[in-house]
C-alpha cells in the first residue's frame, strides 16, 4: 500500500532543523501532487479539446505541460534535498489530494479554457499559501515556490485572455465549479 503522507526527516540541509524540514516536506508534497495533477490535466485537455479553434488551444498547452513538468521535478528534488522522500505514484496522489478530478471530457475550446481558469486558480491560491508557510521555515524553498508561482500566473493569464471581454471582465467570474464556468462561456 502506498504511504499516505510519510514526511519523516532524519537529516536535512545545514542550518535547518529536521522537524522544520519535515513541515516543509509536507507542504512540498502537497504542491508536488498539485503540479503532477496539473501536468496530467493539461495533457487531458490537449487531447480532448475540439472545434474550430482546436489547434490554438491544443498547441498552446504543450509548452505549459513542459513548464509544469519541470516544476514537478524541481519540487520532488527539493523534497529529497531536504532529506524527505518525494512520493510520485498516482495512487498516493489520488489518496492525498483534497480536490476532485478534472470534470470535462471532449468539449469545445471555451469550455475547457473556462474550466482551466478554475484549475489554475486553485493551484495558484494553494501555492501562495505554501509560500506563506515556508517564508519563516525555509526561505530557499519559499524562493522556489515564488518562482513557480510567477510562471503559473503567466500560464493562467494565457488561459484567461481567451475568456476576457473587451471591457476587461472575465466570463467565468463567480463560477463555483468547472462545469458552471464552462456553461458561462455559452452566453
Ligand atoms: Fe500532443
Amino acid at each position: 500500500m502506498a504511504r499516505k503522507n510519510d514526511t519523516a526527516v532524519n537529516y536535512t540541509v545545514p542550518g535547518l532543523k529536521p522537524d522544520a524540514a519535515a513541515e516543509v516536506v509536507s507542504t512540498l508534497q502537497d504542491r508536488l501532487n498539485a503540479l503532477n495533477d496539473l501536468a496530467l490535466t493539461l495533457k487531458h485537455v490537449h487531447w480532448n479539446v475540439v472545434g474550430p479553434t482546436f489547434i490554438a488551444v491544443h498547441t498552446m498547452l504543450d509548452p505549459q505541460v513542459d513548464g509544469v513538468r519541470q516544476m514537478v521535478d524541481a519540487t520532488a528534488e527539493r523534497i529529497a534535498t531536504l532529506g524527505g522522500s518525494p512520493i510520485g505514484t498516482p495512487g498516493a496522489l489520488v489518496a492525498q489530494r483534497t480536490w476532485d478530478d478534472y470534470s470535462i471530457g471532449r468539449a469545445g475550446a471555451e469550455a475547457h479554457l473556462a474550466a482551466l481558469d478554475l484549475v489554475y486558480t486553485g493551484v495558484i491560491q494553494d501555492h501562495r499559501t505554501a509560500i506563506e508557510k515556508t517564508e519563516e521555515l525555509d526561505p530557499v524553498t519559499e524562493d522556489l515556490l515564488v518562482a513557480q508561482a510567477g510562471v503559473l500566473e503567466q500560464y493562467h493569464w494565457f488561459i484567461r485572455a481567451h475568456l476576457e471581454t473587451p471591457e476587461g471582465t472575465l466570463k467565468t467570474a463567480g463560477a463555483p465549479t468547472e462545469k458552471a464556468a464552462a456553461r458561462k462561456t455559452k452566453r
